[in-house]
């Protein structure tokens, strides 16, 4: 996966904005909407970040 794939166009937020907010705690979606605000707009991205998470 490209990393510096935005993941969120809503907010700017790339796939490695997603990884890093889990490398700094974020264990959950909201987690990772709270300390990114991914998914906090339009919602529309929301499996996609999802994605990210699991695939580690
Ligand atoms: S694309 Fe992420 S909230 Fe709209």
């Amino acid at each position: 996966m490209d990393m510096s794939e935005v993941i969120c166009g809503c907010v700017g937020v790339t796939a490695q904005d997603i990884k890093d907010a889990m490398n700094n705690g974020a264990t959950t979606l909201e987690e990772v909407q709270e300390a990114t605000n991914a998914g906090t707009c339009c919602g529309g991205c929301v499996d996609k970040i999802e994605e990210i998470m699991i695939a580690k």
